[in-house]
């Protein structure tokens, strides 16, 4: 059997529910179980987000710690984030829309961070075009509607005066063997990528740095990120914060089924977030990993898998109405919904989104200012 490697730079092997079994039990997180899930529905006011519903987020770290905070007026923080190696596709973007339920849910600040550094030591791609990456991820990001007093974009390059300040202090708690075990890191690898880890874990407590008010922090990530984080748990109380709370995905869905990540090299890979409609449904009809069954007699029969189904999938974290997509789900899984229909049904949904970004994005130019890290706006909260 090939060997399962998950690291925030390599993520190698089969991608199935017993691989993710493995991935909690090495990397050491808890499963969302329900009794967790019915706080959450109850904080949201049973709007829980399509994500958290389909156990896409699936797995947390001392998550219980920040409702705990929620409920008893205690105030804490989100920070998630992006590699800005390329042009967005919707795999990456549906993270960002969880990130803003959480955000609206809870009503609190929110950091993204830009790793164009980390993109630059890890990638052979220019500072330059690393840097239009950035600024158009940015874009398609903010465009999604977030607060702009409560967000907080750190564009590492930018922002690197007051990130490296703070990194210096997480780096002096980690050792060279440490980032070889945890990110498989070896000898003949440059220099910067054994210094990035504190870059990347800094955000999880930058906000107390800030304010001086010792806060929690939630990070949202997918699972292939949890060495920085389980990295940070270690060093945070060293320098007087919390142990950052996590609430963790699997990998999205990707296009042509899951045994790896969503890859934005390819074009026919993935739906990308300036493809037309025509090319969204071509996409869809011609590579979409279908749960549906071989032939028309046995899909009647024995009816499809949603739950593996890229359509369905991404039907059902776009629909709002969840009483439909409980509808449509039963539907497809009884056999009386044909993959052809699912599939028109999703191409519609997703250009029906897209274009609603497209039209946002245009408005969100001249507004990025707003959304940038500002430590003085962050001090305000002292
Ligand atoms: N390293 C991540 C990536 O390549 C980006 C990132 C930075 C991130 N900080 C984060 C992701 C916090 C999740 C949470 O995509």
């Amino acid at each position: 059997m090939e060997k399962l490697t998950v690291t925030p730079w390599e993520v190698n092997g089969e991608l199935n529910d017993s691989s993710y079994s493995k991935l909690v039990e090495k990397f050491g997180v808890d499963l969302i179980n329900d009794n967790l899930i019915s706080r959450i529905n109850k904080i949201s006011k049973g709007n829980l987000h399509p994500l958290l519903k389909r156990k896409v987020f699936f797995a947390h770290r001392e998550l219980n710690l920040v409702l705990d905070d929620y409920e008893n007026n205690r105030p804490f923080y989100l920070y998630t984030g992006r590699g800005p190696s390329g042009k967005m596709h919707i795999g990456h973007l549906l993270p960002f829309t969880f990130a803003l339920w959480l955000q609206r849910t809870f009503n609190v600040n929110l950091f993204i961070q830009m790793t164009d550094d980390e993109k630059f030591l890890i990638s052979g791609k220019e500072k330059n075009e690393i840097e239009k990456f950035t600024n158009d991820n940015i874009l398609d990001i903010i465009s999604l509607g977030f607060d702009p007093k409560k967000t907080h974009i750190l564009a590492d390059y930018r922002s690197a005066k007051v990130l490296y300040y703070y990194a210096t202090d997480v780096a002096k708690h980690i050792t060279v063997s440490t980032v070889k075990a945890v990110f498989g890191v070896n000898d003949s690898d440059n220099i910067g990528k054994v210094f990035f880890p504190s870059m990347q874990i800094t955000p999880a407590f930058l906000f107390s740095a800030l304010t001086g008010k010792k806060m929690r922090c939630l990070i949202p990530y997918a699972i292939d990120q949890d060495p920085y984080f389980r990295i940070a748990r270690d060093v945070l109380p060293k320098l007087g914060y919390y142990k950052p709370s996590a609430i963790i995905s699997k990998f999205l869905p990707a296009l042509q089924g899951n045994s790896a990540k969503m890859s934005s090299s390819k074009t026919e890979s993935a739906i990308f977030l300036d493809d037309s409609k025509a090319e969204v449904k071509k996409k869809l009809m011609k590579y979409a990993f279908s749960g549906g069954k071989d032939t028309l007699e046995e899909q009647r029969k024995y009816g499809a898998n949603p739950d593996i189904d890229f359509a369905f999938l991404e039907y059902s974290f776009l629909e709002e109405d969840q009483g439909k997509v409980d509808r449509i789900y039963q539907d497809y899984k009884s056999g009386k919904m044909l993959s052809g229909e699912m599939k028109e049904l999703a191409a519609e949904k997703i250009s029906e989104f897209l274009e609603s970004l497209k039209t946002k994005k245009e408005k969100m130019k001249d507004r990025v200012g707003e959304y940038m890290f500002d430590p003085e706006k962050i001090k305000l909260y002292s």
